[in-house]
């Protein structure tokens, strides 16, 4: 009988689709600093992910831990199946990362930075996908230029095409537009639409809302070094189409009157408001028979108004919540 040959089996304990399959995470700096805590966390094939989370929240730590820069104090994780301590070559080859911080080398050629990084990989020298890697980014006429003479976002182009150099099918992109100018931040957003099309996973981490908002197809944030909330877009979206009717009562009400169970309503300020909380984007709001019904139950009010949560009130509550 000949051995098994288990080469291509699908390796255990990774979820149907997950690409990136984190358990348990948890890093202690040197100093002592906890920086994550117990993070689970799974990245599903050919998503765009946005890590959201304040400065110091655990980001680059976690995306530095994924990509074997930094070590793990407690935890496992998956990368395309690979352990990242254990088989740490088979994962990282899975892996470009573009870092927060611009490192290159100030006097080496566009060119042969990108191809010196392909080498890295161990992987055969391939001039054409340098080529269209570079004319993709728009650095095709910068291919000879020495890096110390280029823009910063021009490096900013040089980082990617370096982390793209070795064809990986995960790419990471740790603030990726932080202080980049509009245009280069929409370029780059198309690049990133480009890659997933390709069937390339892509992690991105933002502290900015509305990138996670404009790019992601789900969104985790993360405070403090813990995962607190992991969505869909669509879902946060359509949390961000609830609004709210605040009345303000005339009498304050010690209880919600049966009458109105139909209702999502809360009481707030001692019983002096009465909160509605309702989908704007549905054609029938239910408002009109709610203040119908508060007529009949005799409820008076003596002024009303609405407000609308965005994805940034949920995160600022999120944060708060965990404080
Ligand atoms: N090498 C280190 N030693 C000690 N503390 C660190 C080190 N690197 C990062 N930290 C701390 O860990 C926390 C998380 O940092 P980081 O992962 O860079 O957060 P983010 O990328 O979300 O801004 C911060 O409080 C930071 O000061
Ligand atoms: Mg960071």
């Amino acid at each position: 009988m000949k051995p098994l040959d288990n080469r291509h089996a699908q390796p255990s304990g990774n979820p149907a689709g997950s690409v990136i399959s984190v358990t348990g995470l948890g890093k202690t700096y040197a100093s002592g600093f906890q920086a994550l805590r117990n993070v689970d966390l799974e990245i599903r094939r050919g998503e765009i992910f946005a890590l959201l989370g304040p400065n110091g929240a655990g980001k680059t730590t976690l995306i530095s831990i994924i990509c074997g820069i930094v070590n793990p104090s407690t935890g496992v994780v998956l990368a395309d199946g690979h352990d990242i301590v254990r088989d740490y070559r088979a994962a990282r080859t899975k892996i470009g990362l573009v870092p927060q911080e611009l490192s290159t080398d100030a006097f080496e050629s566009v060119w042969d930075t990108v191809k010196f990084s392909r080498g890295l990989f161990g992987k055969a020298a391939n001039p054409a996908l340098i080529e269209k890697i570079l004319k993709d980014l728009s650095l095709w006429e910068k291919k000879d230029s020495k890096i110390m003479t280029l823009s910063g976002g021009m490096k900013r182009r040089v980082m990617i095409a370096k982390a793209l150099s070795h064809e990986p099918t995960i790419l990471f992109l740790d603030e990726p537009t932080a202080g980049v100018d509009v245009e280069l931040r929409r370029d780059m957003w198309e690049m990133v639409r480009a890659l997933r099309d390709n069937g390339v996973t892509i992690i991105l981490t933002t502290h900015y809302i509305e990138e996670a908002e404009e790019m992601a197809d789900r969104i985790g944030v993360i405070n403090k070094g813990e995962i607190i909330l992991v969505e869909d877009k669509t879902v946060l979206m359509h949390k961000l189409g609830r609004k709210q009717l605040i009345l303000q009562l005339q009498n304050p009400l010690m209880a919600l009157p049966a009458a109105l169970s139909g209702y999502d309503l809360a009481l707030a300020e001692g019983g002096f408001q009465l909160v509605y909380t309702f989908d704007a984007q549905s054609e029938e709001t239910g408002i009109a028979g709610l203040l119908r019904l508060l007529g009949e139950q005799g409820i008076d009010f003596k002024d009303l108004q609405t407000s609308q949560s965005s994805l940034e009130d949920i995160f600022v509550d999120l944060v708060r919540g965990r404080a």
